[in-house]
């Protein structure tokens, strides 16, 4: 039996080290059981995203992700160092 829940985003932004901004601040909602694809033109920031939602990379401090009213682990951690590991087959953002 599968499940699943909704995606939010509250402001999340993506600066790298030497200013370069990937991700504008972004407030997105995906709900439970709905299909979003994004688009748009090279460097816009849809891989930052997804590996923001995916928890490979972490939002600027203030940025949020939720899954359902469950606040990602990713940013609980956001002062913390760690990576992560699947155990299991799926995809990733290219
Ligand atoms: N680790 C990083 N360090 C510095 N800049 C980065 C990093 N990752 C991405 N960027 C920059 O952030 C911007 C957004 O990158 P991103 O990969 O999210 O774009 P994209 O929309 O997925 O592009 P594409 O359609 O080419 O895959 C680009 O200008 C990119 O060069
Ligand atoms: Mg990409």
């Amino acid at each position: 039996m599968s499940s699943s829940v909704s995606i939010t985003l509250n402001q999340c932004s993506r600066t790298f080290a030497g200013g370069n901004t990937a991700l504008q601040p972004l407030d997105l909602q995906v709900n439970a059981g709905e299909t979003l694809v994004l688009l748009g033109p090279s460097g816009c920031g849809k891989t930052t995203t997804l590996r923001i939602i995916s928890g490979l990379e972490s939002p600027d401090q203030g940025g949020q992700v939720l899954f359902g009213s469950v606040i990602s682990l990713r940013c609980r951690l956001r002062s913390a160092t760690w990576e992560w590991c699947f155990k299991t087959t799926r995809s990733s953002p290219t």
